[in-house]
């Protein structure tokens, strides 16, 4: 049977460390607070760069490791909340400055579900045969969009991004199961109130920090961990699978708390749930990539393991996809 795989992956991250110690300096907060809430003890932070720098960089890694070269590609999605321009898309910038043919790109905006939606419409387009090889990022410089005065946010979120080359393959190999949600009835728990056509762009809006990132974090926690137990629980019995037959829990690097208390809730060991919050803080859609390449490099990823990828984010959005590596 025809699937989906993933056959390349890469990230890139920006060298510019910021350490909790520093967010000390900024706001009134403490590393043990930060530390004992999120997980975080420091993140990367871009400096003047466009996200597509860091997009390009993940891509041209995830393309070597695929050994295929831009030219293959025939589908470029970029799933990012922090895009370069409003208009045009980043993944026109990522197929012009990558080198790639006059190929379909788009970005994808499902908060830091992202990822796992633009994985799912590349799967959809390499098993239908429209597709051969699609380039998937994850790309995100929530830096810029932080409002470095709100600590209840901005000990949160940092800059990275990770990309996927996703091909046609033969079972048992293969992106599995996938699904998709969102409930747009809590668009208030995170948003960018101002900047887009409901709110343009005003001094008044700047003024009152509103084109920057909002979050009722409390309220995102609770819904999070529920949604995330339930989609993981449907991907897995999609498959007649349980999560006793999960090898690695990839699961979207919010909150350490928020990964730790759904590792317990469908009972994946510690050993088998990836988490590198502590190093990376909230990257958004780029999240599951980078933790996906990281885990590569350090050999925990390995061929024929069943891995569950789970994200929730802005929308809110909340999706899981199982995947044969
Ligand atoms: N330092 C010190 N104190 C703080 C800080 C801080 N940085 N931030 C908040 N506090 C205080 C609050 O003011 C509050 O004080 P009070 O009790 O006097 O009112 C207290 O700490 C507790 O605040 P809570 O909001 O209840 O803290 P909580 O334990 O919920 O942790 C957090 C907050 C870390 C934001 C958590 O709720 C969380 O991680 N939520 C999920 C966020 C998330 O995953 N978002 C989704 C993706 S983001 C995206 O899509 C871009």
């Amino acid at each position: 049977m025809k699937t989906a795989v993933i056959s390349g992956i890469g990230s890139s991250l920006p060298e510019k460390v910021l350490t909790n110690q520093d967010l000390e300096k900024i706001v009134d907060t403490t590393d043990e607070w930060i530390r004992t809430r999120t997980g975080i003890r420091e993140r990367r932070i871009a400096g003047d760069e466009p996200v597509s720098h860091y997009a390009i960089e993940a891509s041209r890694r995830a393309l070597a490791d695929a050994g295929i070269g831009p030219g293959d590609l025939d589908l470029i999605i970029v799933a990012t909340v922090t895009p370069d321009r409003l208009v045009p898309a980043t993944a026109c910038f990522v197929q012009h400055k990558l080198g790639a043919g006059r190929v379909a790109a788009f970005d994808i905006q499902a908060g830091c579900s992202g990822f796992l939606y633009a994985l799912q419409v590349a799967k959809m387009g390499i098993v239908s045969g429209t597709y051969r090889n699609a380039l998937v990022v994850g790309a995100e410089l929530l830096s810029k969009l932080t409002n470095w005065t709100d600590r209840t946010t901005c000990v949160l979120f940092a800059d990275g991004a990770g990309a996927a080359i996703v091909t046609a393959g033969e079972a048992p190999r293969g992106i599995l199961s996938t699904r998709l949600y969102a409930n747009g009835e809590m668009f208030d728990l995170i948003t960018i109130p101002a900047g887009g056509s409901e709110r343009p762009i005003s001094v008044e809006g700047i003024q009152a920090r509103e084109h920057l990132i909002r979050m009722k974090g409390n309220d995102v926690f609770k819904v999070a961990v529920r949604s995330i137990e339930e989609v993981s629980r449907q991907v897995l019995a999609d498959e007649g699978l349980t999560p006793a037959d999960v090898d690695l829990f990839v699961p979207h690097q919010a909150n350490q708390r928020i990964i730790d208390a759904v590792g317990a809730r469908l009972e994946i060991g510690a050993d088998k749930v990836l988490a590198n919050i502590e190093r990376t803080g909230n990257t958004s859609a780029a999240s599951i990539p980078i933790a996906l390449d990281e885990a590569r490099r350090e050999g925990r990823l390995k061929s024929g393991q069943l891995v569950l990828l789970a994200a929730f984010g802005a929308g809110l959005t909340w999706a899981a996809s199982l995947v044969r590596w």
